[in-house]
């Protein structure tokens, strides 16, 4: 496993077949892949070698759905497999593919990001500003109920060499960080304070940043409905309350820890060094708020603090995030590459880009808090 940090910049996609190939997948994949490891450890990497499994997308859903099991097992070894070099073309087609996994109960309900339905459960992964660094992080960990599975697909790639999902896998990220950060949130848990803008309040004047960061409940919950909204809410277990400018403010206790559905192991399960607002440095961050945002007075969408209120210290989320890009895989896709990640093992994010990308994602199975 190699311990350079990398640069959450531009990087070339691997020469796979360069890299190490793993021994014992053969007997459980067959001998119509070739599987092999990224040289950073994560992902794993399957690729078709049989004429079939390269051109024939029916082919390949089969496969897949025949050795569902043994992915699973990758899963929980890997918590990252990469898909390339398979026939997939579009969302409908990305959608049929995984459809023999569940959905996850909540959908996106709730969610973070920026985001859209695109053909069923398949949606944009994020709609956040291209020139915006998102933060390594689990998917809906803010909630009680959150994705097992996340499963993208590529299906434009910037030609800039931007726009990768990052990814790292957590036993690597939680074994630097300082114990005393580990039972600081141990102890105090975490606290997620949000608001979502009424959609049908004027936001003349209003920066595209903000606008970007700061979603309307109708388009958070998917819905018109407020009764529809409180439900969604009961069931990500968020307390909620709708302020005097028709804003949802909701706010969700947890331990900041999961315990792995399948492994029984424990692992960091937040989203503080995602959510947490830092003085803008060298990167863009996708929650910092432009200067003419602050000089409005314009309050962050999202705000984790220590479960009992307190303030996170400024200097353990910058640490958090250094030690986030110690670990940090920026592998960039390839168009119709496919990648599943489990939802505790793996946290994911994005580099900036410029021109078009279009990356899909489906949240799959559900996972949830004590
Ligand atoms: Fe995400």
């Amino acid at each position: 496993m190699n311990d350079t940090a990398v640069s959450p910049s531009r990087s070339k996609t691997l020469d796979i077949l360069s890299s190490s190939p793993v021994s014992g997948t053969h007997a459980a994949l067959g001998d119509e892949v070739t599987v092999h490891l990224h040289s950073q450890g994560i992902p794993l990497f399957v690729m078709p070698v049989s004429k079939r499994l390269k051109s024939n997308f029916e082919a390949f859903h089969m496969w897949l759905i025949d050795h569902e099991e043994a992915i699973e097992k990758l899963l929980l070894e890997f918590g990252a497999v990469r898909f390339r070099g398979f026939p997939v073309n579009g969302s409908e087609q990305f959608r049929d593919l995984m459809s023999h996994y569940p959905a996850a109960a909540m959908g996106y309900k709730g969610g973070g990001g920026p985001r859209a339905a695109v053909s069923g459960r398949v949606m944009e992964a994020t709609r956040t500003d291209k020139d915006r660094y998102i933060q390594l992080h689990h998917e809906m960990c803010y909630q009680r109920q959150w994705p097992l599975k996340l499963a993208f697909y590529s299906n434009v790639v910037p030609s800039d060499g931007g726009g990768a999902t990052t990814i790292a896998d957590i036993r690597r990220y939680e074994a630097k960080i300082p114990q005393r950060i580990l039972d600081e949130v141990r102890k105090r848990g975490v606290l997620y304070s949000r608001n979502f803008r009424d959609g049908r309040e004027p936001t003349e004047g209003w920066t595209s940043q903000f606008l970007n960061m700061h979603r309307p409940w109708q388009e958070a919950f998917f819905t018109e409905d407020k009764a529809e909204v409180e439900a969604a809410c009961e069931a990500g277990g968020l307390e909620w309350h709708w302020l005097d400018d028709g804003s949802l403010q909701t706010e969700a206790r947890n331990s900041g820890f999961v315990t792995h559905p399948v492994l029984g192991t424990r692992h960091w399960f937040n989203q503080i060094s995602n959510q947490t607002a830092l003085p803008q440095g060298d990167r863009l961050w996708h929650n910092t708020l432009t200067a003419e945002d602050l000089r409005q007075g314009k309050r962050y969408p999202n705000e984790p603090h220590f479960g009992d209120g307190g303030k996170i210290p400024a200097e353990d989320v910058e640490l958090l995030r250094k030690l986030e890009d110690e670990v940090l895989v920026d592998e960039p896709y390839v168009p119709g590459e496919i990648m599943m990640l489990d939802n505790v093992l793996c946290v994911h994010g994005r580099t900036p880009y410029k021109g078009q990308r279009d990356t899909l994602i489906q949240l799959l199975g559900t996972g949830t808090s004590e």
